[in-house]
């Protein structure tokens, strides 16, 4: 399956939950490829990272843009099962190619109305590329969700409403041990200490996208 983690809106966690599905299918057993779609190289950098401090990475990354994305994904998915996209906030060259080949875009989304607004523009990029790419699945999620206060609701209310995409009823909330773990070049299931909510909802993430 191709997975790509976009949103033409910057920080809203793509590059930390690619890394963390690759890994985590990666450790599940799977070939997977990660493809580095933003010219900012941050999940290429990541995954040097990881490389010299635990000697291994548990699965091949590959850095592509604009239209080789679109060639190259298609021809390594004959290669690859499992294919994990992570693209820039900015440009939406390499977000749109990825849509082309893509089975599942995932959309993250922050709580905030400035992230909520930025998703018509993701919306108007899915319907485009389902002219091509009719069977692709959106589904959005909220990502770095406050632990408390109205703001998870307004926002889920406003994805609802968004007839493109489905809405994944689980969050991940805004937790330390992503950022931690990432510096740590590990995904948050392979660090420790352990931070069990971090674990339990990104695995509910991946039960939803995969099952
Ligand atoms: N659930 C979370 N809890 C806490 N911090 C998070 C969470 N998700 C992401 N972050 C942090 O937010 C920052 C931005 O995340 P990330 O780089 O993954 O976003 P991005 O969407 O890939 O950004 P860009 O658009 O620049 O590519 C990072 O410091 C990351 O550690
Ligand atoms: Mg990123």
């Amino acid at each position: 399956m191709i997975l790509t983690v976009g949103n033409t809106k910057g920080g809203v966690g793509k590059t930390t939950l690619a890394i963390n599905i690759t890994i985590a299918r990666a450790l599940s057993g799977s070939d997977v490829l990660l493809v580095d779609g933003d010219e900012q190289h941050t999940a290429i950098t990541f995954t040097e990272l990881r490389n010299s401090l635990l000697g291994k990475t548990g699965y091949t990354a590959v850095s592509l843009h604009g239209a080789a994305l679109r060639t190259q994904v298609r021809q390594l998915s004959s290669k690859y099962a499992d294919i994990v996209i992570d693209v820039g906030g900015r440009n939406t060259g390499s977000l749109r190619a990825a849509l082309t080949v893509t089975d599942v875009l995932l959309v993250p989304v922050q709580p905030r109305s400035f992230d909520i607004w930025a998703v018509d523009q993701v919306v108007a990029l899915i319907q485009e590329a389902r002219e091509i790419n009719p069977t692709m699945r959106a589904v959005a999620m909220l990502n770095a969700a406050d632990a408390q206060g109205n703001d998870n609701k307004g926002a889920l209310d406003a994805l609802r409403d968004i007839e493109s995409i489905e809405l994944l009823e689980f969050s991940i909330g805004r937790r330390k041990a992503f950022p931690n773990a990432a510096s740590a070049g590990r995904a948050v299931i392979e660090q420790s200490p352990k931070d069990p909510k971090a674990i339990e909802e990104l695995t509910a993430i991946l039960n939803a996208i995969y099952s």
